[in-house]
């Protein structure tokens, strides 16, 4: 059997290979609606899919896949978990889309262009964000063509993720956060949003992250990112780690990893956009501390954030450990690259 990418080969080379790769599949599916679905509204859907993102958690659907196995990216894996890849992609650009909206961010700008809702209007954006959502479910389903006893499963993670109790629901605490709200903290959400995963798991997974020293301010800044970002994250990696044919505990390690993953992503969001440029970001910064959003880099600053960032990156590096994945190297690497990104 071919191999499409090997675990050897540079991080840089997985990132962009991937890259290509889903935004090929992404503009043939949506070409397939030419005939089905009024133009603008198309339109509008390929605007924001299609815009230049980096990919990240269709290539966590890769990773997650690929952990399972040898390491390496077969030609026909790379197939089998295309419709979760993009499935995950979609419901990223349908969120990306929302969460730009006059009444929630209200940013005219996204990955280097302008907003969907500034180049088109807010009902088609409203529209296309809805319409991605569920193409999303719709694309998920071809999984069926190869593995179709993992279609319940998959259905079963990527709803939950992108729904109130996850995504839609980080969203909601994002626009009204009152940072008294005690919620349960990373292991424990996990447990609440993916039946797969088993409370023991979750209980030993709680102590060694050390939350239950933390204030209900922290803990509930850290269950609006867990849900808002991670949960995602989470469901990317774990839809990976369906498609490969994860045995139960490697499954639960892998959905722990993309919990600090999702965490690590988001708070250095929350740190490009106090520190970088809307040049390098493609969208607006400092606009977190003008519109009183709370992140951990008003809360605690940067240097206890970026601190933060680095334990988590130990944290994820125990989940993924050589002891329960054959060749886990490209998810480790993963980690580095995002705690330090710059973009
Ligand atoms: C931006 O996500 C929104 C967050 C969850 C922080 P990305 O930084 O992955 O955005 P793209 O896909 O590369 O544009
Ligand atoms: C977005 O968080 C999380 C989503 C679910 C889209 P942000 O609001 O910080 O993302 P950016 O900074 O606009 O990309
Ligand atoms: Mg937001
Ligand atoms: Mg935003
Ligand atoms: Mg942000």
């Amino acid at each position: 059997m071919s191999d499409f990418l090997k675990f050897s080969d540079p991080l840089e080379l997985w990132v962009s290979t991937i890259r290509t790769f889903v935004d090929e599949e992404l503009k043939r599916v949506c070409e397939n609606l030419k005939n089905e679905v009024p133009a603008r509204l198309l339109d509008s859907m390929s605007y924001s899919l299609l815009a230049p993102g980096k990919r990240l958690r269709p290539l966590l659907v890769y990773l997650g896949a690929c952990s399972v196995k040898n390491g390496n990216l077969s030609s026909s894996l790379l197939r089998e978990a295309a419709p979760a890849a993009c499935a995950v992609e979609m419901i990223h650009a349908y969120s990306l889309i929302h969460d730009d909206l006059p009444a929630m961010d209200d940013d005219d700008l996204r990955r280097g262009r302008p907003t969907n809702h500034r180049q088109f209007d807010e009902a088609t954006a409203i529209l296309a964000g809805d319409a991605l959502q569920t193409f999303a479910f719709e694309i998920l389903a071809n999984i069926a063509d190869t593995q179709p006893e993992k279609v319940t499963p998959a259905l079963r993670i990527l709803s939950r993720a992108a729904g109130a109790p996850g995504m839609v629901g980080g969203q909601m605490d994002d626009m009204l956060f009152s940072p008294n709200a005690l919620r349960p903290v990373l292991p424990m959400t996990l447990y609440g949003l993916f039946p797969e995963v088993s409370s023991d798991f979750c209980q030993a997974a709680l102590e060694r992250f050390g939350a239950s020293s933390w204030t209900p301010e922290l803990r509930a800044l850290e269950s609006m990112q867990d849900r808002k970002t991670g949960a995602l994250i989470t469901a990317a990696v774990m839809l990976g780690g369906l498609l490969g044919g994860a045995a139960e505990e490697q499954l639960f390690r892998l959905g722990l990893y993309g919990q600090y993953l999702g965490l690590m992503f988001q708070i250095t969001d929350d740190l490009l956009d106090a520190t970088s440029t809307a040049s390098v970001m493609g969208k607006q910064t400092g606009k977190d501390d003008g519109k009183g959003k709370i992140t951990w880099v008003n809360h605690l600053g940067i240097s206890a954030s970026r601190q933060y960032v680095a334990r988590l990156n130990q944290l994820a590096r125990q989940e993924v450990c050589e002891d329960a994945f054959p060749n886990p190297s490209v998810l480790i690497e993963l980690l580095d690259y995002v705690a330090h990104r710059t973009h």
